[in-house]
């Protein structure tokens, strides 16, 4: 148990129920303002109109390829869809994105888009089918149809030039033209969320929410159409759209300054978007870890850890990976091994078995308010939804690999959503690729009941 000083230092971290249900409310008035046409422009939470308004039934049938572009890998899928899902087929590919594609000029990732593309598609001989694809771009889009969809700012570490402002499917159109050795008829363009929530929904129709907490955090939702004045599509039956909440960006105006701490300012103002993402610097898998390396380094200066020693490496930014929470965390109390290689790759000098405890602190206090703030976001979702059994689909690396993260949601939804709602945390695996094809099937399924 950490002593009263460490205690007193990290108190910041811990946001109390109250809070929580204010974080709750804000959420739903920014997702009003957001849905409302004559707010829009100031509001934070941008809740975009995904131009998918069917969920798959089952009766999908024929040969998809998905894209999966903005996670942690960048994936080629070729799916194949039987009607009652007899048998789905999936094949799929990952990608590396090298890093100086990741910053360079854009028409240089999308040619190398279409340069994987290629290969896969001559890979399973499919590059003279010219199949309906589905592209998950998993970044804030403006989309002006289920096809068209401007990029309205990069994320999550992506800064390529001249794609802001412009039409992501037009830019991989015209890659897959210029590379000119297969043909694909790109159908949609759509954020992982969305593609979650579809690939979630076609095992659980229940399904209506769906959460990514990965390297960025973002909130899908089926809203009732009646309540989304920024809708210019088809108003036909369902009577209903998928809206990509873009959550991350909350807390843009300040209105979440309350719970901020010392450790997320200076992390903001260290980033690439300063300003940017508060929700989401708060809560996903590319700043949680350096949140915790901010709050250790603090306490290694003010003598309460390591004996006042760190090491260069301790101290140089974004050496505290997300992914050592989890390592720490999934270790039994009382249990260190994890901690000390941890402890040794950072080349602390010397570490005490209470040093390790102080640190399974911090971390415990990063990953359960990353947790908490996510489960006040998925109550305001559930409590928007009202319906009276709602599945939550839920994907990305915080989420899948935390040890306590799926457990401390639970136990903060419930305490946040209304007392007559039900609900259910579903781990929708790879969702957003398979999501993609979904779309791609949903699409061709209503025009074929159509003509
Ligand atoms: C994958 C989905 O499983 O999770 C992607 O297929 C999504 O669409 C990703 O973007 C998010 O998680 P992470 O941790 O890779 O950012
Ligand atoms: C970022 C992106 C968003 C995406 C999320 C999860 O917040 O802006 O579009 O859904 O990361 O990958």
């Amino acid at each position: 148990v950490a002593n009263n000083t460490i205690k007193e230092i990290c108190e910041a971290l811990v946001i109390s129920d109250s809070k929580l249900a204010q974080v709750r409310d804000l959420l739903h008035q920014e997702i009003e303002k957001g849905l409302c046409k004559e707010t829009n422009p100031e509001a934070t939470v941008k809740c975009f109109p995904s131009y998918v308004r069917h969920l798959p039934n089952r009766k999908e049938a024929g040969k998809f390829l998905a894209l999966d572009l903005g996670g942690t890998n960048f994936r080629i899928l070729l799916i194949e869809l039987t009607e009652e899902a007899i048998e789905t087929k999936i094949v799929s590919k990952i990608f590396a994105i090298p890093n100086d594609i990741m910053v360079g000029p854009g028409s240089e990732l999308f040619d190398y888009i279409a340069h994987c593309l290629s290969e896969f598609v001559h890979e399973y001989n499919v590059q003279h089918e010219k199949l309906p694809l589905g592209f998950t771009f998993s970044f804030p889009l403006r989309q002006e149809g289920l096809s068209k969809g401007v990029l309205v700012k990069w994320a999550k570490g992506f800064t390529c030039s001249g794609v802001v402002g412009e039409d992501i499917v037009r830019l991989l159109q015209e890659a897959v033209e210029r590379k000119g050795d297969f043909e694909v008829d790109i159908v949609a363009i759509l954020n992982d969320t969305t593609g979650t929530l579809m690939s979630c929904s076609y095992e659980n129709p229940q399904c209506r929410i769906a959460i990514i907490v990965g390297t960025g955090t973002n909130a899908c939702y089926v809203e009732d159409l009646d309540k989304v004045e920024m809708w210019d599509g088809d108003c036909r039956e369902p009577r209903q759209v998928l809206i990509n909440t873009e959550w991350g960006a909350f807390g843009e105006d300040g209105s979440l300054d309350f719970i901020l701490t010392e450790y997320d300012r200076e992390l903001d103002q260290n980033s690439l978007d300063v300003g940017h993402h508060i929700f989401g610097k708060m809560i996903s898998g590319m700043y949680i870890g350096e949140i915790a390396g901010l709050v250790l380094r603090r306490l290694c200066r003010e003598g309460l850890l390591f004996n006042g020693k760190g090491s260069e490496k301790f101290y140089e930014r974004g050496s505290f990976d997300t992914k050592y929470l989890s390592e720490i965390e999934e270790e039994e109390s009382g249990v260190i091994s994890n901690c000390q290689k941890i402890l040794d790759e950072l080349c602390i000098p010397e570490y005490t078995e209470e040093d390790c405890s102080n640190v399974r602190y911090v971390c415990e206090l990063v990953s359960r308010r990353s947790a908490a703030l996510v489960s006040a976001g998925v109550a305001c979702l559930l409590n928007r939804v009202k319906e009276k059994h709602v599945v939550v689909a839920m994907d990305g690396s915080v989420y899948r690999l935390h040890p306590a993260f799926h457990t401390v949601m639970v136990e903060g939804i419930a305490k946040l959503i209304d007392p007559d709602l039900e609900f259910e945390l579903v781990f929708s695996k790879d969702g957003g690729g398979k999501g993609a094809a979904l779309v791609a099937a949903v699409t061709a399924r209503i025009s074929d009941e159509n003509d």
